[in-house]
């Protein structure tokens, strides 16, 4: 696997390339990105993974300085899941008008609204960073496919919308949750848990999951049923930011006339915010 740091060095050693299909990360990769490297594989001829950690999307009192670092272990897995490239820009490199301290003068997406709800309303910022460095990867890597974790749903519909809006002939792939046995969410946010609290968060999948059944089975009070799960998520010691039953295809709040939904809950267990989410068929 070649590793490449510089737009210029991506840009000649992908001009003879085909068929790309692309995997952006933050790094500190876990089995969850590695399932998208396989399904990378099935798309794609020429497998590129990206390793950046965006400043861009990090909120001023969020843990941009702390986000695990671990690049030879990503590097050796990405390699050894058959990834052909990974691209490990600097932040000078993603951003040229970075000063070393701020991202001041950088030209920002604008996302659509949808992006100041549910993670949005807590984390402002967090999807313009996303879709922008996003943007900038396509613009670079230009993939044919590129390929994202369903965990982070609504970051996956904002990718959506940033394709079909600008007109980015990239097809947008989103491969399965991983979970642990316990049914937690594989997340580089893991690695932050105390043993007890892995036991722990496993919590926040299960109440997603019993939304999903109550709705399954014709309760279709979906301001009840969020309220109760948050109110049990509390009960169980976490700091509830959302549950929230969503409409699949415009991510708005669910009614009953909509079929595919998807239950979505961010909270936070001690200081490590965890999300997670259940697409389902209502009937
Ligand atoms: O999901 C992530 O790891 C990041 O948000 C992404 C898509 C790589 C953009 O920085």
């Amino acid at each position: 696997m070649q590793r490449i740091h510089t737009a210029n060095e991506l840009r000649s050693t992908l001009n003879t390339k085909s068929n790309i299909a692309f995997i952006p990360t933050m790094g500190n990769l876990h089995d969850g990105h590695i399932a998208l490297v396989s399904l990378a594989k099935q798309h794609g001829e020429c497998v590129v993974a990206s390793i950046f950690v965006n400043p861009l999307q990090f909120g001023p009192n969020e843990d941009l300085a702390n986000y695990p670092r671990t690049l030879e272990a990503d590097c050796k897995r990405l390699a050894d899941a058959g990834a052909d490239i990974v691209f490990i820009p600097s932040v000078k490199e993603m951003y040229p008008d970075f000063d070393g301290e701020h991202l001041n003068q950088t030209m920002t997406i604008t996302p659509p609204s949808i992006a100041a709800e549910l993670c949005g309303a807590s984390r402002p910022g967090h999807f313009a960073g996303v879709a922008t460095v996003v943007m900038k990867l396509f613009n670079l890597v230009m993939p044919q496919v590129a390929i994202f974790g369903k965990k982070d749903f609504q970051q996956v519909f904002v990718i959506k919308e940033l394709v079909r809006q600008f007109n980015l002939p990239i097809q947008i792939i989103a491969g399965d949750t991983v979970r642990e046995p316990s049914g937690l969410a594989m997340s580089s946010r893991n690695g932050y848990l105390t043993p007890t609290q892995k036991s722990e968060a496993a919590q926040l999948h299960q109440c997603l999951a019993n939304i999903v059944h109550a709705v399954k089975q014709g309760n279709t009070n979906f301001t009840v049923l969020e309220n109760s799960a948050s109110q049990t998520l509390a009960q169980q010691g976490w700091l509830v930011d959302y549950v929230s039953v969503r409409a699949t295809d415009t991510l708005k709040p669910a009614t009953n006339q909509d079929k595919e939904l998807v239950v979505l809950g961010a909270a936070k267990l001690g200081s490590t915010r965890l999300i997670d989410n259940i697409d389902f068929c209502a009937k």
